[in-house]
């Protein structure tokens, strides 16, 4: 049986079209959209889950085909995503918002970048053997991702969350008191 949106939370209405997280590898993306998105009453779109439905795991595309094509084929998904007029919580993959298609999309979508540092992903990024893009050295290349994608996530944010220090049901309080008061 599904649940019942929480009353305390937003109507759909009030979010423009998607809510769309972004944030660092590691950030908790999928965790938190999936569980706003349960509370919501709102359908949760993971586009790396669709990657990996419709091509493998993202993995095994990086060694068969290599980035480019991975980027190819996320940005495809993503697009879909995006372009549905169905309002819904979409988690995209780290790397999704350096397309500037990507970018053009994000207009009109509240933009969440959940923010977060490396003491706070270390031990998810150490055991990390799924995520192509931090090896060979996860914490090494989890800082230069970030510091090169930061300005990225802060300029299409139209909301950011300090999630360093909170469990998911607070990081969901949080965003969910900034999407009724504004406060942020
Ligand atoms: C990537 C992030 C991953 C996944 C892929 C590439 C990136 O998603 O899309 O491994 O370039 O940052 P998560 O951000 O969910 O780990």
């Amino acid at each position: 049986m599904s649940r019942s949106p929480d009353p305390h939370l937003p109507e759909p209405h009030s979010i423009r079209r998607h809510l769309v997280l972004i944030g660092f590898m590691a950030a908790g993306k999928s965790v938190v959209g999936r569980s706003y998105a349960a509370r919501a009453g709102l359908p949760f779109v993971d586009t790396d889950e669709l990657v990996v439905e419709r091509h493998g795991s993202i993995a095994d595309l990086f060694t068969a085909r290599g980035e480019r094509y991975f980027r190819e084929v996320e940005a495809r998904t993503v697009a879909a995503a995006l372009e549905s007029p169905v309002p819904a919580v979409i988690s995209l993959g780290g790397g999704a918002v350096l397309d500037s298609g990507t970018q053009q999309l994000l207009a009109g979508t509240t933009v969440v970048f959940l923010d977060t540092d490396l003491a706070t992903v270390l031990p998810r990024i150490s055991r990390s053997g799924h995520r192509p893009m931090l090896a060979p050295d996860p914490v090494r290349r989890w800082q230069e991702l970030a510091t090169a994608r930061r300005p990225v996530y802060e300029s299409l944010a139209d909301i950011t969350i300090d999630t360093r220090g909170l469990t998911v049901p607070a990081i969901i309080d949080r965003l969910t008191s900034v999407l009724t008061k504004g406060e942020d």
